[in-house]
């Protein structure tokens, strides 16, 4: 018989993917937290998880709640074969892989590392801000948060601005893809944007690879020592991965920021004048508005979460956005405050060893356009968050536009 998840009788079951679940979330994981924390989802064999502990004591044990053994969890039967990577790489791997592969990338996103990107960073928002027309109303997710990215993250990359594919505007719509099987038409566009993606990557190792230019990819391509050469496709998963990660999640978590301030314009005056604080602002944001609410693992062995008995090969969702709230951690959890003295706790960035390498490239990004942006305006109005258009997705959690007025 069919191992089955105890939930101690409860019949209540989640969907992650439920339209409110991406408007506002929060009542629901309060529920969760007080009657439910381990709970199974509409889909046979999963559960969501949603206290702070239960969370962090999984993310300490990656030996049994594996990362490596989701990758399949991902491929569905529709998805064309070119949207699958051909390799799964760093986040989606275990010990002894991962720990070989994120060394092999760490130091490009050290102090020093990042330190050195500050300056382009500087010239993209001051030229990003000074476009900004004021009393003018913009889509400020895809007319600003995303070319900023972009433009960082290609210079990260060393890739030219000119280049066709730079503007990973093609990328950004591979994010939306859908929870369910789409329409021919949309299975075409992602085979169509998947291809090119590889082929880019693929053609940018190549080309670094016959003249390296001491960027990220060149460097890359240097540091293989001897017997462990990664091959081509390893190389492109790796680029591919730190790509993505460095794109959507940035210029999704600067939207949040816009939108939390329009609410809070007491914060607006106190951060123009120190602005200092506005890395206490971005982890403060990221513990109450993340773009990234959930993280899935799965049990490589039989276990048992605060006393509920979990099956081998269960796929587990880690609610972030849940811990982050979680009153048993967080004082007054549901109230916006730079100041709590544990807000570099949240789990937004993860926990332990795949902890966000990007880390300290995505707190500059953040802190310098703020801080460019405050200099020149003092009034920013969006609309409230349920006039916004979310994403439809289980992993990011954001809207896809964000109107705003600057003044
Ligand atoms: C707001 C922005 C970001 C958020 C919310 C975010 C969130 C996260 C989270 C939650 C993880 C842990 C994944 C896990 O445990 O399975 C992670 C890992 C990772 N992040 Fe980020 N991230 C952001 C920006 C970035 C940037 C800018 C980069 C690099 C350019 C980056 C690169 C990575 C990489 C490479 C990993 C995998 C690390 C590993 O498995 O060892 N991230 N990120």
């Amino acid at each position: 018989m069919k191992d089955r998840v105890d939930t101690g009788g409860a019949e209540y079951k989640i969907n992650l993917l439920a339209p409110f679940m991406h408007v506002d979330p929060y009542p629901t994981y309060k529920k969760l937290r007080q009657y439910h924390s381990i709970c199974p989802l509409e889909q046979e064999g999963m559960l969501a998880i949603s206290r702070y502990d239960d969370i962090v004591s999984i993310l300490k044990q990656p030996d049994i709640f594996s990362s490596t053994d989701l990758a399949a969890a991902f491929e569905t039967e529709w998805m064309p074969e070119a949207a699958n990577p051909e390799e799964y790489i760093l986040a989606l791997e275990d010990k002894p892989e991962h720990t070989y592969h994120r060394r092999l990338v760490s130091k490009d996103f050290a102090y020093t590392a990042v330190a050195a990107e500050r300056a382009a960073m500087y010239r993209v928002a001051e030229k990003a801000v000074a476009a900004l027309k004021s009393h003018h109303s913009l889509d400020f997710f895809d007319g600003v948060a995303c070319p900023y990215a972009e433009q960082i993250i290609n210079h990260f990359f060393g890739v030219d601005p000119e280049d066709q594919f730079a503007n990973l505007r093609d990328w950004r719509q591979l994010v939306e893809m859908p929870p369910s099987e789409p329409d021919p038409a949309c299975l075409k566009k992602i085979e169509q944007y998947s291809e090119e993606g590889t082929a880019y990557f693929k053609q940018l190792i190549l080309s670094r690879h016959n003249k390296p230019v001491g960027d990220f990819v060149s460097r890359l391509l240097g540091a293989d020592p001897g017997d462990k050469v990664l091959t081509t496709a390893q190389k492109a998963a790796l680029i591919e991965l730190i790509f993505s990660a460095g794109l959507m999640p940035v210029a999704q978590l600067l939207s949040h920021a816009i939108l939390r301030l329009s609410q809070e314009p007491l914060l607006v005056d106190q951060l123009k004048k120190s602005p200092e604080n506005i890395t206490l602002f971005t982890d403060e944001l990221l513990r109450y508005d993340s773009p990234t609410h959930i993280l899935p693992r799965r049990n490589l062995l039989p276990v048992t979460v605060s006393g509920v008995h979990i099956p081998e090969s269960t796929t587990i969702y880690l609610l972030l956005g849940s811990a982050n709230r979680d009153h048993g951690h967080f004082d007054c959890a549901d109230t916006f405050d730079i100041f709590r003295p544990n807000n570099n706790t949240h789990l937004s960035l993860g926990y332990g060893m795949h902890r966000c390498l990007g880390e300290r490239l995505l707190k500059s990004q953040v802190a310098i356009f703020l801080e460019v942006l405050l200099h020149r305006f003092s009034g920013i109005s969006c609309p409230p968050r349920d006039q916004l258009k979310w994403f439809y997705q289980m992993t990011s959690y954001s809207f896809r536009k964000l109107p705003v007025i600057f003044h």
